[in-house]
């Protein structure tokens, strides 16, 4: 499973890319260029969910289940394949409901700093799946920079978790309030 996985992690990766390159053009460039984005992102955006998911199946039969959960490394790996998937699930969710309104007003910055998130996450997802090959790059040096060593477990203290709980809900409560507002 080990060569499938390294052939199948190529989809999700090319698709994420793909996409984020489209909001990039669908939010900055004007006319008919970013029209064409608008309408091909959501197609783009499916297909790499699908991909993530078979990649992320092939990854958890490469090694024992045991294994990947004992070694930092492939734990981390796991974790930000999950989170990019999550990132591009809220992408997608977000311009299926939105439809044609999705690049329009403040919702285009939406989308671009989510797609730009997702950029950083899914490049550290294939940058520690280089690492459990032997194939190191400097992007984890620059990780180390901003504090984190790659070989070492991610750990988010537990006050950050609650100020992201705490974001999420005014978030929801924002959006609640548009939407009785707006009907
Ligand atoms: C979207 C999800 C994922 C992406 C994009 C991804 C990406 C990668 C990449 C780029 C490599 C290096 C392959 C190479 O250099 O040819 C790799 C290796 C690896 N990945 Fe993933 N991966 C994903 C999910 C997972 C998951 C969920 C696991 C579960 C444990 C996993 C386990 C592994 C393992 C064990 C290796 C090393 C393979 C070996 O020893 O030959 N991957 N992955």
């Amino acid at each position: 499973m080990s060569g499938m996985h390294h052939m199948l992690v190529h989809f999700p990766l090319g698709f994420w890319a793909l996409a984020t390159l489209m909001i990039l053009v669908g939010t900055l460039l004007p006319g008919r260029m970013a029209e064409l984005n608008h309408i091909a992102l959501l197609p783009v955006l499916v297909l790499s969910l699908l991909a993530a998911l078979v990649a992320i199946i092939s990854g958890l039969m490469v090694w024992p289940l045991e294994a990947s959960t004992a070694s930092p490394l492939a734990r981390n790996h796991i974790l930000t394949a999950l989170w990019s998937l999550g990132v591009f699930t809220m992408l997608t969710v977000l311009v299926w409901r939105a439809g044609s309104s999705a690049f329009v007003g403040a919702s285009r910055w939406v989308l671009l700093l989510l797609a730009l998130i997702g950029i950083a996450i899914f490049a550290t997802t294939g940058t520690i799946g280089g690492h459990l090959v032997g194939a190191t790059t400097q992007f984890s040096e620059l990780l180390k920079l901003f504090g984190w060593d790659v070989y070492h477990t991610f750990f988010v203290p537990t006050w950050v978790i609650g100020v992201m709980v705490l974001i999420g809900v005014a978030c929801a409560v924002v959006g609640l309030r548009g939407r009785r507002t707006a009907s």
